[in-house]
């Protein structure tokens, strides 16, 4: 049975509604406060069970954060018996919205940053999903072993590593990367392309050839080409309204998805990228072992998971946003 490993990062997200951003020295009231479950780890793999996937998350909170788990076991659908109870705060994220829109968070890392010992092998896991809201070397310590036991790897590298991470990291154990537009750039940028120049983009056949698209193309291209990368990863990536490119070495051309057409407008896109990892593993655990992908099948892949972030972010909120399954389906008929 395909079960996804999540090892990654649980917060609880405190919101406070202000009128500006507070400054140096002021004090702002708020309006209002919401307390929710969060941090990338858990919202992806509350993604995986809602698309109908079975998760186990590997994490750690304090005490403060009992509720959340519970929240995350009975009202979700995420096995959390692996994650650790440690002597530290829960990871916290503080979050001002302002009338404008805008946004200003602190983060504090908390327990997410608890040395956790990596287990000797991963006997239930048919695929492991990473973020970078965790120590780095256990993310590496959990690639190295998912990939020495062939387990497929998903690796959302959010938020970016730094560059010299990035350089040394070992891209050959990865096998879907998955980023969003302005990962990619940093992450070119950071193997040593400082340039990002638009229009260089390979000859690519069923691409429509608007410039931001082609320009986009153009760095995934070379990102797959580049010398300190890996040339098996598969890679996907998320264009915000734009929706998805994805770019398979087992295909000879690249794949463009749309965005979902919105059924209402743009409420809120915190979770968009969470919620279209979430599915996109959902979606892969469901293929047969080994099965080499097919233009078709990864096009109806990524087709559920821009109908999936783009319900997302017709709705407030990151992990209470993210839809059923069922509700995905609908939009699909
Ligand atoms: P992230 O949230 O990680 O920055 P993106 O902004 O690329 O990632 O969004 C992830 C996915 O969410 C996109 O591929 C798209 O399918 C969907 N999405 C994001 N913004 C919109 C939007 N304004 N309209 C429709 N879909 C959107
Ligand atoms: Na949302």
């Amino acid at each position: 049975m395909a079960r996804c490993l999540v090892r990654g990062s649980i917060n609880i997200d405190e919101f406070f509604h202000v009128r500006d951003i507070v400054r140096a020295g002021e004090t702002t009231s708020s309006s209002g406060i919401e307390t929710r479950a969060g941090g990338k780890g858990a919202n992806q793999a509350v993604a995986v069970a809602k698309a109908g996937g079975h998760v186990d998350l590997v994490g750690a909170v304090g005490k403060d954060g009992l509720w959340v788990l519970r929240q995350l076991q009975e009202g979700l659908g995420v096995n959390v018996d692996e994650v650790a109870v440690a002597d530290e705060q829960t990871g916290r994220a503080i979050i001002q919205l302002a009338e404008s829109g805008e946004n200003s968070i602190i983060l504090y890392k908390g327990a997410n940053y608890t040395a956790l010992e990596t287990p000797e092998t991963l006997p239930s896991a048919s695929h492991l999903l990473l973020q970078n809201e965790i120590p780095f070397s256990s993310t590496l310590a959990y690639l190295f072993l998912a990939y020495s036991e062939g387990i497929p790897t998903i690796f959302n590298p959010s938020p970016m590593p730094t560059p010299d991470e990035l350089r040394t990291f070992p891209w050959a154990q990865v096998t879907w990367l998955l980023v969003n537009e302005g990962e990619a750039v940093d992450l070119l940028k950071a193997l040593g392309e400082p340039n990002i120049t638009p229009f260089a983009a390979p000859e690519a056949e069923g691409l429509p050839k608007t410039p931001s698209l082609l320009t986009s193309y153009s760095v995934i291209a070379r990102l797959s080409k580049h010398s300190s990368f890996a040339q098996t990863v598969n890679i996907i990536c998320t264009l915000g309204s734009a929706g998805v490119l994805a770019l398979l070495p087992s295909l000879s051309q690249p794949i463009y998805v749309p965005a979902a057409k919105l059924q209402g407008c743009v409420r809120d896109t915190t979770g968009a990228g969470d919620c279209f990892a979430g599915y996109l593993v959902a979606e892969l655990m469901k293929l047969p072992k080994d099965m080499v992908l097919d233009e078709e099948t990864m096009t109806g892949i990524l087709e559920i998971c821009v109908q999936a972030a783009g319900i997302c972010v017709e709705r407030r909120g990151a992990m209470e946003s993210i839809p059923t399954r069922i509700e995905v389906l609908e939009r699909l008929r």
